[in-house]
């Protein structure tokens, strides 16, 4: 284990509770709550951390305490009546049988949410200023509203007490109610709540003593916080020591958790939950700030993803806890394996920002590379081993064909992979070689890895024919080919290039570029930033309504800052209905898709995104020998049973097939593909 890795096993004290490492997750809303409540899925998504060995595991990101900050928005916890209470026992057991503690975020979110849900209230706010992010324009609060929201918060501070949780902690982080207070770009008040630093702290004092009230002394208490909000009109790192320094000397807040930034903005949304194009731990230094100045426990997350830079920022004295929230979505059982020197076992965030994307769009958290999580009533992230050991072929390296190897190996059955190229990775080891994006590169790194420590029969530079494949007699089959680029079937898609060709090197364009993208996700995108980094004159059109429409909120604004810093011409509505040649030049016509009007322009090169088609030569040229006929028995597959052409006493091998190979996705598809098929193989 690395030296200073120790420091992460020394349990912390916080009153009469012992944590019994240094090693959290932060609250963040999943959306696994149904009705407001956490069920068995938003439990079990926790309990396995537990079991995984975390120390602390905090749910319930947002969980509102009154009816004005409604639930629904990402399917939260509603904390605003005693129904919750049987829900917080059901849950604190669950985790505390695996030694972990249980504690959850406490807000209401003011003018960050919507009014056009739930009971369809107008939100509220210390002022009425209008937030960009949720686009409300909040109701000022009256003093009433006041009194009524800490009378909600002190409620809710019972119930988890009565619930069995051993604490929570109030946001005041991400622009929810309480750092609207703060926040002097926000709270115009000129009564006893508004103004200087004194009073736009009172709301909180007052918050946090109802709920020492309703607790008592012993219970934990804590809070959230920017540590600096980065914005002109916000709360500076003077001002959030200075809000740390007195609610802690008033004996409030047992904890306090310190982040970077706010999320009232795109941008800053961005930067409040870092991706893969930021550097790690950015924000360190502003709990550090804060860590010097009061006598209590600080928390920190924000993209600490390996286990260096945990245990550097507690060993060094910056923190006290290290969240690695994200990083144990990607690996519930980093803690344990860290514990048994298997560091090298664990699958490290990599910062796509998948999770915290699918939420903006009403979507559940799932990790881009570990499809086990969040799934941990169907899909087990240690794989058992199966009764009946299997001759497995798997043809294709990519991220599919990886993931099937590991699991089949897992499973303990004899396994060759078959990958033409000399290396594994497919497209994903492509889309890593553009600009910021170069972290995707860390799953494949970690499925390469667990695949040969496994003993998989690696055959790369190997192209598998139906002669290769019979000869490994195989009991089954399973065709992981990927897709080949589309240029799509507009006149003149012989002229044009695909966007993947450009990674792969096979074309180098110079001068003037037309890349159109019909897809919306990061392919185009990273292509224009590649391209216009070496000099190219790029205009990027799309049909769509925006630039890289499907690429969720925390990562648009990246490519976007990047596209516009490079000069990109970003052309949305403009869809690409033929291209010709004039000359040396080619002719790309596109349509405004509102006015139908066609425009020209006269390019170098016309580059384009079209996505994927499946390569499935090989998969019909084994078709006809197999004993399922290739196909995917789906009830089975959707119930967790083994394929029925195995218990039908198979002739021949079964032959299946997974990932792009059946029809383009994503990453994640593919992976979920691989480990719900193989998993009961
Ligand atoms: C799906 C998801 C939802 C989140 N929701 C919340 C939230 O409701 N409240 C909150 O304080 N933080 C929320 N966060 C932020 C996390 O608590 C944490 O600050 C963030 O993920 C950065 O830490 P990390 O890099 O260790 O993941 C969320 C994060 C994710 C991934
Ligand atoms: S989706 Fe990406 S950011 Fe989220 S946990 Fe998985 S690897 Fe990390």
């Amino acid at each position: 284990m690395n030296a200073n890795a120790e420091v992460l096993f020394k349990p912390l004290r916080i009153k009469g509770l012992v944590i019994r490492n240094r090693i959290m997750s932060t609250s963040h809303a999943p959306g696994y709550a149904r009705d407001g409540r956490p069920q068995e899925r938003y439990q079990l998504y926790h309990a396995e951390k537990a079991k995984g060995g975390i120390g602390l595991t905090m749910f319930g990101g947002s969980s509102s305490v009154d009816c004005d900050s409604p639930a629904t928005p990402w399917n939260q916890v509603a904390v605003a009546d005693d129904g919750i209470i049987p829900y917080f026992q059901q849950f604190a057991d669950r985790v505390h049988q695996h030694g972990a503690a249980l504690m959850i975020q406490l807000t209401h979110m003011g003018r960050r949410t919507r009014w056009d849900t739930d009971a369809w209230l107008p939100v509220i706010a210390p002022s009425v200023v209008r937030e960009p992010a949720s686009r409300s324009v909040p109701k000022d609060m009256e003093v009433e509203d006041i009194r009524r929201v800490i009378r909600s918060f002190a409620d809710a501070a019972r119930r988890c007490r009565q619930g069995g949780l051993d604490g929570f902690e109030i946001s005041g982080a991400h622009g929810h109610l309480l750092d609207q207070f703060w926040s002097p770009g926000v709270n115009r008040r000129t009564d006893a709540y508004g103004g200087s630093l004194e009073n736009r702290m009172r709301f909180g004092i007052e918050i946090l003593t109802a709920m020492r009230e309703a607790v008592g002394d012993d219970y934990i208490m804590g809070m959230r916080m920017s540590g600096d909000e980065l914005l002109k009109d916000g709360v500076s790192h003077e001002d959030a020591i200075a809000i740390a320094t007195e609610y802690a000397r008033r004996g409030l807040i047992d904890f306090v958790n310190v982040l970077g930034g706010q999320a009232r903005d795109d941008m800053s949304h961005a930067v409040s939950l870092p991706n893969m194009a930021f550097p790690v731990a950015p924000f360190l230094h502003l709990a550090s700030g804060i860590k010097r100045e009061v006598d209590i426990p600080v928390f920190h997350a924000q993209r600490i993803t390996d286990v260096a830079t945990a245990a550097r920022a507690v060993a060094e004295g910056h923190i006290d806890m290290v969240a690695m929230t994200r990083a144990h979505i990607a690996d519930p059982h980093l803690v344990n394996k860290l514990a048994q020197g298997r560091e090298d076992d664990i699958r490290q965030c990599v910062g796509a920002g998948y999770c915290i994307d699918r939420i903006y769009v009403g979507g559940d958290a799932l990790c881009l590379q570990n499809a086990a999580t969040g799934r941990e009533a169907t899909m087990p992230h240690d794989i058992p081993r199966a009764d009946i050991s299997r001759r497995v072929v798997i043809v294709g390296g990519g991220v599919a064909g990886l993931e099937a190897a590991r699991v089949c190996a897992l499973r303990g059955h004899h396994v060759v992979l078959f990958e033409q190229e000399a290396q594994t990775g497919g497209q994903v080891t492509i889309a890593a070689r553009a600009g910021w994006r170069e972290a995707l590169s860390g799953i494949v790194r970690w499925l390469d890895a667990q695949v040969r420590k496994l003993g998989v029969d690696l055959r790369l530079g190997t192209r598998a024919t139906p002669e290769l494949i019979a000869a490994e007699k195989p009991d089954v089959v399973i065709v992981a080919t990927g897709g080949h680029a589309s240029v799509g079937d507009r006149p003149g898609s012989d002229l044009v290039h695909d966007a993947r060709a450009v990674l792969e090197g096979t074309v180098e364009p110079t001068g003037s570029v037309l890349l159109y993208d019909d897809m919306g996700q990061h392919n185009a995108a990273s292509v224009a930033e590649v391209l216009a980094t070496r000099g190219c004159l790029v205009e990027m059109a799309t049909g769509d309504r925006l630039i890289a429409q499907e690429v969720g909120t925390t990562n648009q604004p990246v490519h976007l800052r990047e596209l516009y810093r490079l000069g990109v011409v970003l052309s949305p509505n403009m869809e690409l209905t033929e291209v010709y040649r004039e000359d040396s030049r080619l002719v790309a016509v596109l349509r405004n898709t509102m006015t139908d009007v066609e425009e020209e322009r006269v390019v170098d090169h016309v580059i384009v995104e079209y996505g994927n088609l499946p390569r499935e030569d090989l998969y019909f040229a084994l078709k006809k020998n197999a004993a399922n006929r290739g196909q995917t028995d789906l009830p089975a597959l959707l119930e967790g049973r083994t394929q029925p052409v195995f218990a039908e006493g198979q002739d021949g091998y079964a032959l299946f097939r997974i990932g792009d190979a059946v029809a383009g996705r994503n990453i994640h598809a593919a992976l979920y593909d691989a480990l719900r098929l193989c998993k009961d193989l």
